[in-house]
Parts: C-alpha cells; structure tokens; sequence
C-alpha cells in the first residue's frame, strides 16, 4: 500500500512515520520546500522526533517527500493534516484544507480516499472539502471516490503519547467510505473508533479540546478565588485527585497556547451561530483564560512593589517561551502575550528557552523576531530584578532560579520543591 499525507508538521510528520513503520509506503507531500529537503536528507525540524527515525523511513521504508501533488498518481489514499487557525477577526480559516483539495483535485482518481485530520467545524469535510474536489476532478464523493474525517490526538512531547496506540475515531462521507478509511488506518493504528459520520467525528475532536479548555478555566478560576482566600489552589487539586472516582485534575496557568486549545473552540462558536445556537460556557472559558496573563502581570507588579521597585524599569525574565513543558513550539503561546504586557508596562524584558534559542519570524508577534534565549549563568541571572515562570520544562535548574533570581513569579508550581527564601516566590 502507498498512501500520500500532505502538511508535515506537528502532526503529518509523526503519522508519516507511523505509517512508514508499519510496512506503508508514504509520500510526504507539503508546500514549503526547506521541509521537504530536510526531510529527503534525514534531517528532523521538530525536536521530540528524531532524525533517525527520518533517515531510516527514508533509507528502508519507502517513505519520500516532495512539493509536486501530479505524484498522487502514485498512491491510493490521501490523508490532509494542514493548518486551521483563526484569522485577525478570530474566525476559522479554512484557506489551507481549500488550497490542499484544489491542489489534490486535479490529480484524484477513480476508488482514491481523501481523509482530512485537521481540527475543524462540523460540516467542513462533505460541504467545504467536498466541493473544491467534486468541481476540481469532476468525480463525485462516494461514488466516484471516498472522503472521511478522522482527527489527529497527537500530544507533542508525551512519551506515553504514541500514533500508533492512540485510538482513533473515523467518520466517512458513506458506509463504503468509513470501510475504506478503517481498512487504510487499521494498517497501522491498532485502535479504531468508527462514528456514523464526518460530522460526527469532526464534533468528536471539538468536544475533546474545550473540555480541556473549560476544565483549565475553571482551574484558573478558582486559582483567582482560592488565592483571595489564601489557599493554595495547587495544594487543592493534589488532595482533590486522590479522589478514585469522578475528578480529573485540570491545572492554571499563564494562559492557554499551542495549535489547538486557544483556537479549535472558536471553530465551533463560529459555526454555531448559523445554526443560531449560543456557546456562553464555551465564551466564557475563553474569557478567562485570556484574562491570564494580565492577571499575572499584575502578580509581578505586586512582587516587585513589595521589593519596592517600579514595573517601569524594571528587568524582567520570562522563563520558557514553548506554549508547554519539554517541546519547542511556541506557536500561540501566553509567553508572547506575558511580554508584550511587561513591555507596554515599560519593563526591560527578556526570555530563557533552552528549546528556543532564537525567536523566528511570527505572523502574530513580528516584533519579537530575532530576540535571543538569555544565557543561563549567575551572572545573567543576577541582573533581572523578576523571574516569571510561564512554563516548567524538566531541563531548567529551578534551585539555580531560586539562588540567583531574588523575585520569581510561579504561574507553573515549579518551585513547589525547591528550596526558596521567605517571600521570593510569588504564586500567578
Ligand atoms: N500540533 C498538535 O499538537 C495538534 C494536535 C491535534 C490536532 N492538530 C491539528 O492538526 C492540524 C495540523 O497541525 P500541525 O500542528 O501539524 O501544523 P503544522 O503547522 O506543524 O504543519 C502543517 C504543515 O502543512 C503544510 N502546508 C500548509 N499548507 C499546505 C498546502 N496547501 N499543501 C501542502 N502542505 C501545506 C505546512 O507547510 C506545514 O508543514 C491542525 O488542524 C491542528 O489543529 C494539531
């Protein structure tokens, strides 16, 4: 079996591999060129996946990459995992599935599956991705070929969090189109979890990421409650999930980042309002994971005016600049939002990523490129007059932070075991 996957990222680029291992051969197929060379040659670009890995699906798997879409010829499956962001006014943009189906449509054969696993609305894989490859082939979905949703339950940077072991939910266009999907992903996801329909499974993926982000709201909120009391809210949860039964920890923060929690429930409130329906929990999550970082940006005023110092001035670290522990994407992250604040407050500010040695060009914060990770030494250390702890990765030495950093604001539970001075560490 040949199969094509097109978008390599976060997600194409581990299912490639998946696929690869299980005996599949795969062509990668993505419009960014630098990928597709790095790829041929071996070379991995996403830090949790190794190169050799890469090299070896290469060398012996008969897994290869390429810009050019005439070679779906060559396969009998397609699975898209492009992008969905929001746009400026934070609505879906759909433009990558619609520019990935015109560029698969000219080439798509009679018997052929097209599969989308990108996160979206219900309603995008038979009305949007339907049309541009019905009009684009003159092949009709069903008939002439098959089309499915089946979404991505990647987890960046979870070891436990493997393709191949992580059941997978797949929701075809007909009958014959959900058989066809099972039978190309039971070559290599050992779990399936066939739904009546794309809708279905599209509805299915939504639903998982804004359980996260209302539980995370919720802990949020009650980090603000509990913290008015004098209660430590992390405390809390560690009692509360020794409960057996019906409690599942959620945990605050600085605000939501990555791909998917900050963004795929505002796919839903978009689509929602034509069917005139309300999505006030959903909103209201929002709300209070976006009023985060302003609200740890005042937890570092406070801890710098005990010190007596002015926000204005004052030289501010933010440790970790990746939206989570342990991995290098920093797409969406609150750090970004955390610094913006500082500076417009007149803070000097500056960042420590082990895994982001550089800040590259974004399209949402164009200000920040080029910006440097700090050197991590007493001596750089030293010079800051605030240290915030925006996200815990395992490799930062938080017994250093505390001996070298007088003031540090802890929106993570980093310094939880950490040996610290009495009133240095400022929960946020
Ligand atoms: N990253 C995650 O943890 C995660 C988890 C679950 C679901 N998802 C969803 O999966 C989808 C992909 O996310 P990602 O994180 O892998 O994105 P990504 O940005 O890492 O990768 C997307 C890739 O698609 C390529 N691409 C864009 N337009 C293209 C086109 N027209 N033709 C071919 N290639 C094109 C890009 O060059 C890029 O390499 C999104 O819908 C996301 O919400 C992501």
């Amino acid at each position: 079996m040949k199969i094509a996957i097109v978008g390599l990222g976060y997600v194409g680029l581990p299912l490639s591999l998946q696929f690869s291992r299980s005996g599949v051969a795969v062509l990668g197929l993505d419009i960014d060129p630098a990928k597709v060379a790095a790829l041929n040659q071996g070379k991995s670009y996403i830090k949790h996946i190794e190169s050799s890995a890469i090299a070896e699906a290469v060398k012996s798997r008969g897994f290869d990459a390429s810009t050019d879409f005439a070679r779906l010829r060559e396969v009998e499956a397609v699975i898209i995992c492009v992008p969905t962001p929001l746009n400026k006014n934070r609505e879906p943009d759909i433009s990558f599935i619609i520019e990935t189906g015109k560029s698969i449509a000219p080439h798509l054969q009679k018997g052929m599956l097209v599969v989308l696993e990108s996160t979206t609305y219900p309603g995008t894989t038979d009305e949007d991705l339907r049309a541009v490859l019905e009009s684009g082939s003159g092949l009709k979905a069903g008939a002439d070929f098959h089309l499915a949703f089946s979404p991505e339950r990647e987890d960046p940077g979870n070891a436990d969090s493997k393709v191949g072991i992580i059941p997978k939910v797949i929701g075809g266009y007909t009958p014959a189109c959900l058989e066809r999907a099972k039978a190309v992903y039971g070559r290599s996801i050992k779990t399936l979890v066939p739904v009546s329909s794309c809708r279905v499974a599209e509805a299915t993926k939504l639903m998982e990421n804004i359980f996260r982000s209302v539980n995370i709201a919720l802990a949020n909120e009650l980090k603000l409650i509990y913290g008015a009391m004098g209660i430590d809210v992390w405390e809390v949860i560690q009692a509360a999930k020794t409960k057996p039964f019906g409690f599942m920890p959620f945990y605050p923060g600085p605000g939501l980042g990555g791909h998917c929690i900050p963004i795929d429930p505002f796919y839903l409130t978009w689509k929602a309002r034509e069917y005139l329906q309300n999505t006030r929990f959903i909103e209201l999550a929002g709300e209070i994971n976006t009023a985060m970082p302003q609200h740890v940006v005042n937890r570092t005023a406070e801890a710098l005016n005990a010190r007596r110092k002015a926000m204005n001035g004052s030289r501010v670290l933010v440790v970790g600049l990746a939206y989570k522990p342990n991995v290098d994407d920093e797409r969406e992250s609150p750090s970004y939002v955390l610094m913006n604040l500082l500076k417009e407050r007149g803070a000097e500010v500056a960042y420590h990523d082990p895994y982001v040695p550089v800040i590259r060009p974004t399209r949402e914060h164009p200000q920040w490129t080029g910006v440097r990770s700090v050197t991590w030494d007493r001596g750089t250390l030293e010079g800051f007059d605030a240290a915030i702890i925006s996200t815990n990765h395992q490799v930062v030495n938080y017994q250093e932070l505390a001996e070298w950093c007088p003031c540090i604001v802890d929106t993570r539970n980093a310094m939880a075991a950490v040996k610290t001075k009495p009133a240095q560490i400022w929960k946020a």
